[in-house]
């Protein structure tokens, strides 16, 4: 079954949970039941998405942090690979929209028996579940999940593959900092610096930033930046310091240790001393520019702690607005049958 948002249906939504669904186009039809990607995105549905997620930003600063829209639903975290935020953002959507959450911990669970991923999640469905959200190390996880299962599935980062709600919620930063409230990125020159190989973040980025029209240029050691990447639309560069003057936002990516298996530079001094995001470094950039780390931050790295916590630094609205995005994403696929 497809949704289609009427303005009747949007005045009850409004009425039930006093939210209020900013520019949402008459009559859209959101048809995606799973978020796996935001490749499977148009940028209209980008948009719509966003500005859902933007009709639920005050929810979590009223004193009452919660709303019905979700009420009798159950959410799944099911999440093989370390996280906080992500985690904690996806418990605590669930729970500003009423559902209830339940929490796999893989250690302790029949998991570590060696019960696989398709049965776990499976029996974790038989259950009533309405919404399995997924983080795996193995790139395709959450689409493996989607065939399996028959209720909803979120992926929350699988692999070096994709996060689509970092993308998203990155994007909705870029457009608040800069003033776009229709979501529209055209004009603007995002730099993504430093990983690009291992990152998942960057590939969502890449996805979300493109599609709502702004210039991307990726920015890294070319044992980091795979000459691919200009397939996707984008520039690639080395020059860390050449790029800078040139761009609105630089969205500063953590180096992916756990997942570099031979040496990809020399030192992590020497990756610092070109790619690390330093305070004089900075300076060369507009004085305007917008600084983005999705975290965890390798702080003196691939960023200074006086930059990562400076006045320029998104850090934390990233992740205040990474609750909003995944109300609005949760909302809306949960209407999808
Ligand atoms: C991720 O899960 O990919 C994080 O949000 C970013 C990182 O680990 O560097």
């Amino acid at each position: 079954m497809r949704v289609t948002f009427t303005s009747r249906r949007q005045s009850a939504h409004k009425a039930e949970g006093s939210i209020e669904l900013a520019k949402t186009k008459r009559g859209f039809d959101w048809k995606h039941k799973h978020l796996l990607t935001i490749a499977q995105l148009s940028s209209e549905e980008i948009r719509f998405l966003l500005q859902t997620a933007h009709g639920f930003s005050d929810v979590s600063t009223r004193s009452i942090k919660k709303v019905p829209a979700l009420r009798g639903k159950v959410v799944a975290n099911l999440f093989f690979e370390d996280s906080t935020r992500t985690r904690m953002s996806f418990h605590l959507a669930a729970s500003r929209l009423s559902a209830d959450v339940v929490e796999l911990v893989a250690k302790g669970s029949s998991v570590a028996k060696g019960e696989s991923l398709r049965d776990t999640a499976r029996n974790i469905e038989a259950m009533g579940v309405d919404v399995i959200v997924v983080r795996h190390d193995q790139s395709g996880a959450a689409a493996l999940l989607a065939d399996s299962v028959n209720c909803s599935v979120i992926n929350a980062g699988d692999g070096q593959h994709a996060h689509p709600t970092q993308g998203l919620l990155d994007a909705y930063t870029v457009a608040q900092r800069l003033g776009r409230d229709d979501f529209d990125l055209s004009g603007i020159t995002v730099a993504i610096v430093g990983d690009i190989q291992h990152s998942r973040v960057a590939r969502s980025n890449i996805h979300a930033m493109t599609k709502l029209g702004a210039n991307v240029i990726l920015v890294g050691p070319p044992t980091l930046l795979p000459s691919g990447f200009s397939q996707l639309g984008c520039e690639l560069a080395h020059d860390f310091d050449e790029v800078l003057p040139r761009v609105d936002v630089i969205n500063m990516l953590r180096v992916q240790f756990e997942r570099i298996q031979s040496q990809a530079f020399p030192s992590v001094r020497e990756y610092a001393a070109l790619y690390g995001l330093t305070t004089q470094r900075l300076a060369q950039a507009k004085p305007n520019v917008t600084v983005m780390h999705p975290g965890p931050l390798n702080r003196g790295i691939e960023i200074e702690s006086a930059v990562a916590d400076g006045p320029q630094s998104t850090v934390l609205a990233q992740v205040t607005n990474g609750l909003a995005v995944r109300m609005g994403v949760l909302y809306l696929i949960t209407r999808v049958k």
